[in-house]
C-alpha cells in the first residue's frame, strides 16, 4: 500500500492508473477505522481494480462545540488496518493540504431541502462542508465508484443527489449497516460509551427492528408506531430521542401512510453521545 500526503502525489498515481485502464473504487473516511470501514473497503476490492482510501478529519463539516478537536485521530493503527485489508493507496493530507488558504471560500452546498432535516437540524452547515469535501476528494481521486455506509442515511441521500445532479460520473454503492454481535451498528464514537451505556446502547437496534416489523404486518398509523418507538427508548433508559421517524428513502420528509419503500431512522442520545441508526424497509420485496 502506497500512503500519500500531498494531492500533487495522488495526482500522479491516479493519472497512471487511468493510464493503464483501472478501475479505482474509492473509500473516504475519517479515520479510526473499524470493521465497518473494512467493509466498505473489501466491496471496494471486489468491484474495482486500484482501491483508494482517503482519512480526512474534516474541518468544514463540524460546527462550533463538536467534537472536531477530540475526534479519534489513529493514523497509524489504520494503516495496519489498510494493509492488511490489501487497499492500494491511503490518501491522509493535512488540513492546509486540503484547505491550503485557510478557510475554502467556495463550497459545495447541499440540497438546502434534504439538509435542513434530520441531522441537518441539529448540524447546520455539516452537510455543506461532507459535500464541499466529498467534492474535492472526487476531483483528486477521479474514482469510478465510491463506497458510502448506509448507517449515515442522510448523508448517503444528499450524496447521491449532488453527484446526479452535477452529474459526477461516479458510480455510487450503498454498503449494509456493519453491527456488533448485539446488534449496535458500529461507529467510530461508540468508544466514548462507558459499560453501562454500551449496555442499554443495542435497544437502538432491538426497539427499530420492532417499529419495521409492524410496518410489515400492515400497521398504517405511522405517527403513533413512532411514538411508541420513542416511549420505549426512554423506558429502556436513552437520556433522549432525536427523532424517530419514517421517511421517504429520497425526499427524507415524514411519512403518514405506508408506501413500498421507506427508511426508518432514529437518533437517541445516552449522556452526550448520540446514536444514530436506520433500516430500510421494502413491502414489496
Ligand atoms: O462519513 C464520513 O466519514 C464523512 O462524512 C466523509 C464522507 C468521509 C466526509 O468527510
Amino acid at each position: 500500500m502506497i500512503a500519500v500526503s500531498r494531492v500533487q502525489t495522488l495526482r500522479e498515481q491516479i493519472k497512471q492508473w487511468r493510464r493503464d485502464g483501472l478501475k479505482i473504487g474509492f473509500v473516504p473516511t475519517m479515520g479510526n477505522l473499524h470493521q465497518g470501514h473494512l467493509g466498505l473497503v473489501d466491496i471496494a476490492k471486489q468491484q474495482a481494480d486500484r482501491v483508494v482510501v482517503s482519512i480526512f478529519v474534516n474541518p468544514l463539516q463540524f460546527g462550533e462545540g463538536e467534537d472536531f478537536a477530540r475526534y479519534p485521530r489513529t493514523l497509524d493503527q489504520d494503516q495496519i488496518k489498510l494493509q492488511s485489508q490489501r487497499c492500494d493507496l491511503l490518501f491522509c493530507p493535512s488540513v492546509e493540504e486540503l484547505y491550503p488558504s485557510g478557510a475554502i471560500s467556495t463550497r459545495v452546498q447541499a440540497d438546502p431541502e434534504l439538509a435542513a432535516l434530520w441531522e441537518g437540524a441539529a448540524r447546520p452547515g455539516h452537510f455543506d462542508g461532507v459535500c464541499t469535501v466529498v467534492a474535492k476528494l472526487f476531483n483528486l481521486v477521479q474514482p469510478d465508484l465510491a463506497i458510502f455506509g448506509q448507517k449515515d442515511f442522510q448523508q448517503w441521500t444528499i450524496i447521491k443527489r449532488m453527484v446526479v445532479e452535477l452529474n459526477w460520473p461516479v458510480e455510487l454503492v450503498k454498503a449494509p449497516i456493519a453491527r456488533d454481535q448485539d446488534g449496535l451498528a458500529l461507529s467510530s464514537r461508540n468508544q466514548y460509551l462507558s459499560v453501562d451505556q454500551r449496555q442499554i446502547a443495542p435497544k437502538l437496534y432491538v426497539v427499530l427492528q420492532d417499529a419495521a416489523m409492524a410496518c410489515f404486518s400492515g400497521n398504517a398509523d405511522l405517527s403513533s408506531l413512532c411514538q411508541t418507538g420513542v416511549n420505549q427508548l426512554l423506558s429502556l433508559g436513552f437520556d433522549q430521542v432525536d427523532y424517530f421517524s419514517i421517511v421517504d428513502p429520497t425526499s427524507l420528509k415524514p411519512l403518514t401512510q405506508l408506501q413500498d419503500s421507506m427508511t426508518l431512522i432514529a437518533v437517541a442520545r445516552l449522556g452526550g453521545i448520540r446514536l444514530l441508526d436506520n433500516i430500510e424497509i421494502n413491502l414489496k420485496s
